[in-house]
């Protein structure tokens, strides 16, 4: 079997004929790093990978991110640190993953950090039988190039404060206090539109909103800057919405795309293993 990629809509594509659990042929890596340049996102059914194949598969694409740090401080998969477990399950008394089983507000993974991934791969490993937790993506190239003139004029040359103390369920990640003032906001500071190296397209960078702040501005003009943006930016029409199956693995250019995950019954499991991929250039 040979691989194809189709399209899903505007953003995103499904990837068949490429058994991920294998070493990844030339062509298919680079049809698949193709595919995360230009529909953003990238979707594959029926995969069942172990975490050593998981990991195997994810540094086709480059080095890997270890996970950053989690409310409990200590790597919730202990044989295999470079995954992230993304989970509501509770073993033992402990949570074996992060987030639980609320919603996950729109952002994008670890932009807190000087150079940001700039992909993640996540893998379905149970999931619950009757829906909820489905995660979506927002284009950030569509949304830069809709953006009305007067803000593109706003935001040109002006960066952001990207909040590290929490995760993306709201949680304090431990070793962070609470930001009582926006402007003290702990974490990497990055230009709200960046240019991609390779083809010029500009797109916005926003990571996420709590704690945000657009430097050199008042607190009330940057929220209502930072309103208006992530109004604009988490519009349906730049999104798609991924309904999950056992055995995906959906892989996100997290330089270019927001994301995020409906809330789903508690009582069900949803167990997902996830990596990243380093990024290895500053936001520019
Ligand atoms: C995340 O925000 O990285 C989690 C996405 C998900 O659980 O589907």
């Amino acid at each position: 079997m040979s691989i194809t990629i189709t399209r899903l809509s505007a953003l995103g594509c499904e990837v068949c004929g490429v058994d991920f659990s294998e070493p990844l042929l030339a062509e298919e890596r680079a049809a698949i790093e193709t595919a995360l340049e230009r529909q953003l996102v990238v979707v594959a059914r029926g995969q069942r990978l172990s975490d050593p194949e998981l990991l195997a598969f994810s540094r086709n694409f480059g080095e890997l991110d270890p996970p950053g740090p989690n409310p409990y401080g200590e790597p919730f998969n202990k044989d295999f640190p470079e995954i992230n477990v993304i989970s509501n399950v509770i073993e033992n008394g402990r949570a074996i993953g992060g987030l639980g089983a609320g919603e996950a507000a729109w952002h994008a993974d670890m932009t807190y950090i000087e150079v940001p991934p700039k992909c993640a791969i996540l893998h379905a490993l149970e999931i619950p039988a009757d829906g909820g937790g489905n995660t979506y993506f927002a284009d950030m190239y569509a949304a830069y190039e809709a953006l009305p003139q007067a803000l593109k004029a706003a935001i040109e040359g002006k960066s952001t404060v990207h909040d590290a103390s929490r995760n993306s369920a709201g949680l304090l990640r431990k070793g962070y206090a609470e930001v009582s003032d926006v402007r003290k906001t702990a974490g990497a500071r990055h230009p709200l539109v960046r240019t991609d190296r390779a083809t010029g397209r500009r797109s916005l960078f926003l990571g996420r909103r709590h704690n945000s702040y657009v430097v050199g501005l008042d607190v009330c003009e940057s929220e209502a800057l930072l309103d208006a943006l992530w109004a604009c930016a988490t519009e349906p029409q730049f999104t798609m919405c991924h309904r999950w199956q056992v055995g995906d693995v959906v892989m996100w250019n997290n330089r270019a795309v927001l994301h995020r995950r409906d809330p789903f019954d508690a009582s069900a499991r949803r167990i997902m293993h996830r990596t990243q991929i380093k990024g290895v250039e500053r936001i520019a």
